[in-house]
Order: C-alpha cells, then sequence, then structure tokens
C-alpha cells in the first residue's frame, strides 16, 4: 500500500506586502520512483497553483531545484520520495535572496562572486582564431574538467556556517572556481595575484574547515581538497611575504 506523504512547505512571497511567511501543510499518497520535482510539480496542479519553486533540467544539471530538504540542502529532482520519512519539511536555500516560497535567487550571487574572483582565464597572449588547438595535458585536462562539474545549485553555500556569518564570505563553490584556475597552465596569475583576491577572511582564512560543504555536495566535488589546496598555497605564499618585506 502506498504511503501518504505529509508536505509542511514555506509560503512567504516578498513582492505581496500582506504575506506572511508560514509553513503550509500538504498531503498527497506516494507514487513509485516518485521525486520531490513530481511531487512538487502535482502539489502545484492539483492543490496550488501559486505555490513557487524552479525546476528546469529535471536531471541535476541546471542546479535550479535546490533546497532544504528535512533539515539538509539538496536537489529536489534528485531526492527520491521512498528515501524519505512520509513526513517532509522543504525549506528555501538561506543565504540567498528569496523570490518565493521555495523559490530563491542564485544567479545574482553567483556572478558577484564570480566577479570578484576574476573567474575567468588571464592571458597576455592574442587570440589567433586561425591557430590550431592547442594541446593540454590529458591529466590536466581531467583535473579541470573535475573542478569545472559544478551546477552552482548553491547547496555548499547554504550549508557553510561562515557563509551564514558573514555575506561577504566567497563560499566553497567560487573557492573550487578559484582552484580549478589555479590549476590551469593556460592562466597566467601568479600566487600572489590569487592572494590579493583570496587570501584574507572573506576568502580562504574565512573556512572553518568543517566541510559542511562538501558534505552537501550533489555533485561530489571534492570540495575538502581544494579547500586544503589552496589554504596552504595561500598561508605559503603569505609566509613569503613576510620575509620579502
Ligand atoms: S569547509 Fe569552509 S567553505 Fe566548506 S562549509 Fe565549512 S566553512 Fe564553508
Ligand atoms: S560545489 Fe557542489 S554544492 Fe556547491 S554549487 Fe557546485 S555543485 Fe552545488
Ligand atoms: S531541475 Fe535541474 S538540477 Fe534539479
Amino acid at each position: 500500500m502506498s504511503r501518504q506523504l505529509e508536505f509542511d512547505i514555506f509560503r512567504y512571497n516578498p513582492q505581496d506586502k500582506g504575506s506572511v511567511p508560514h509553513m503550509q501543510t500538504f498531503v498527497l499518497d506516494e507514487t513509485e520512483n516518485m521525486t520531490l520535482f513530481i511531487a512538487l510539480n502535482r502539489l502545484r496542479e492539483e492543490q496550488d497553483p501559486g505555490l513557487t519553486f524552479d525546476f528546469c533540467c529535471r536531471a541535476g544539471i541546471c542546479g535550479a531545484c535546490a533546497m532544504v530538504i528535512n533539515g539538509r540542502p539538496g536537489l529536489a529532482c534528485q531526492t527520491k520520495t521512498v528515501d524519505l520519512p512520509s513526513q517532509i519539511t522543504l525549506m528555501p536555500l538561506p543565504v540567498f535572496k528569496l523570490i518565493g516560497d521555495l523559490s530563491v535567487d542564485t544567479g545574482v550571487w553567483f556572478r558577484e562572486m564570480y566577479q570578484t574572483t576574476e573567474s575567468w582565464i588571464h592571458t597576455s597572449k592574442i587570440f589567433d582564431p586561425d591557430a590550431i588547438e592547442e594541446r593540454m595535458d590529458n591529466e590536466v585536462a581531467e583535473q579541470i574538467y573535475e573542478l569545472e562539474r559544478c551546477i552552482e545549485c548553491g547547496c555548499c553555500v547554504s550549508a557553510c556556517g561562515t557563509a551564514r556569518l558573514r555575506d561577504d564570505f566567497l563560499g566553497a563553490a567560487s573557492l573550487n572556481r578559484v582552484a580549478r584556475f589555479v590549476v590551469d597552465p593556460r592562466d597566467q596569475r601568479t600566487d600572489r595575484d590569487y592572494f590579493e583576491i583570496i587570501g584574507n577572511d572573506e576568502g580562504i582564512f574565512g573556512c572553518m574547515g568543517l566541510l559542511g560543504c562538501e558534505d552537501v555536495c550533489p555533485k561530489k566535488l571534492p570540495l575538502q581538497n581544494q579547500l586544503g589546496f589552496l589554504r596552504r598555497k595561500m598561508g605559503i605564499t603569505a609566509i613569503k611575504e613576510i620575509f620579502r618585506k
């Protein structure tokens, strides 16, 4: 016999002056292979057309459906109800700007962070559209590819104690992005250049190293390794700077 699921869902429309944040309960019969994506769509179609949440790919690729599921950030489209108790609480991701109910704006946050970290390849080479593509060592290419798998869902930022305490903290996804350029041989930035950006409390030294970020990352990115790598690199750069003076 199928279970009856009880959803406690956060409701609030910041655009509506009369709206008050509250939890609303919905009941739904569980079906085979039901994901939270399916459940939320059914709730919207059958019970409340005003329920606001984001989805795009339904395949764990776009990162739009991240929300707090029973207290833990995760992707709704990749979460099966069978893996959850019958009582399910859904909240929007903290840290990001709330659009309404379960929908948050992660885009503005990521754009600002990537601007701060200058998240593009810095090179003095002039682009030549006729030149033959340059080869890259396979091992380095795979290392970069591994770090490029971030889908910008925001789960790591929402699980981060430092990001909750200070809104200027870059967060694990942005620091992982910096690590991606550090290993890229095309980027001509030096350790001192990176130190200028992340060698501070808003960057790598603000990280408390408790690794909530890696625990919740739906793409299983090696955030622990990258944060450790950057911390060592920036620590050594700081010591070199002291002796340079
Ligand atoms: S390890 Fe650092 S970045 Fe990750 S959750 Fe903890 S404080 Fe945030
Ligand atoms: S590092 Fe992981 S949790 Fe963080 S934004 Fe990227 S995919 Fe999401
Ligand atoms: S809808 Fe794209 S990751 Fe869930």
